[in-house]
């Protein structure tokens, strides 16, 4: 059984400025939740209901979020407002909520081993909040989940996409063993759209075994100057330890602008409801 989930969320949110100046990316929000929530009730959803933060200087917002505020319980109780806060309530109810810090910033593949302790020595998974992914049936995790279950090897969640945005992503290729599942065989970060080895594009869902860690400690810099999971990954996939999974579903890179107002949008017309 999966019972943990890893969310990195150091990161500045450099492309939000001035709007993250003082606060966390993860904060803002689609329509009237936070980015980051949703990404917590996909996991909580999926039965990982033991949430560890990679945080960072200037995050303190979101352990904030996730804990009660009493005062604000105070002041709205017996009063109409009370349905405004259901949703994180729920939230709160069913997780459990950890946090350590990255001291620097040097990459995915570190800020996963910095959570070492937090995960501890079985199965988890890691979101990456700035991926919004929307679904009509199960949430992402929850179908990575049941793959853990019949592979029990590292997952990771892949679509496809369009040869001018592949520099954007890890990139796999692998042999397809159903038709939306592949074992992975090789795997580069970012690479140029001419070296890509397929147009298969890693997305901010993982579930990774606890080998990783080990792999992540010998992982040299790479793509940037950073410990890239995707390198780690690779050593893994070597031994036939990786399976990729084309999800059901919509992703919105929540990382971007444009992505971010898209989400907005879809998540207006589609999922908000008025309470
Ligand atoms: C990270 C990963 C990359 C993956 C992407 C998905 O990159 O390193 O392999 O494709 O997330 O969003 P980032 O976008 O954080 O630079």
């Amino acid at each position: 059984m999966i019972r943990k989930c890893l969310f990195p969320v150091a990161g500045y949110g450099t492309r939000f400025l001035p709007a993250t100046k003082s606060m966390p990316k993860e904060m803002l929000p689609i329509v009237n939740k936070p980015l980051v929530q949703y990404g917590v009730e996909e996991a909580i959803d999926a039965g990982l209901c033991e949430i560890g933060f990679v945080t960072g200087r200037g995050k303190r917002a979101i352990a904030d979020h996730f804990d009660m505020n009493y005062e604000l319980e105070h002041q709205i109780e017996g009063t109409g407002k009370e349905k405004y806060l259901e949703s994180i309530r729920s939230v709160i109810e069913r997780g459990v909520f950890s946090f350590t810090r990255q001291s620097a910033m040097r990459g995915l593949g570190d800020a996963i081993l910095t959570g070492e302790r937090l995960m501890g020595d079985q199965a988890f998974g890691v979101i990456l909040s700035d991926d919004l992914c929307v679904t009509e049936g199960d949430g992402v995790m929850s179908q990575m989940v049941k793959l853990y279950e019949e592979f029990n090897c590292c997952i990771i969640a892949i679509q496809e996409v369009p040869q001018d945005k592949i520099e954007k992503f890890g990139v796999i290729a692998g042999d397809e063993i159903r038709s939306d599942l592949y074992r992975v065989n090789d795997m580069v970060e970012k690479p140029p759209a001419a070296e890509a080895p397929s147009n298969l594009a890693i997305i901010g869902r993982y579930i990774l075994t606890p080998d990783i860690f080990d792999v992540l400690r010998k992982t040299p810099p790479g793509k940037n100057g950073e410990v890239q999971i995707t390198d780690a990954l690779m050593t893994l996939a070597k031994e036939g330890k990786v399976v990729a999974y084309k999800f059901e579903g919509t992703r919105f890179d929540c990382g971007s602008v444009d992505g971010f107002v898209e989400a907005t949008n879809y998540c207006y017309q589609h999922i908000y409801e008025p309470v």
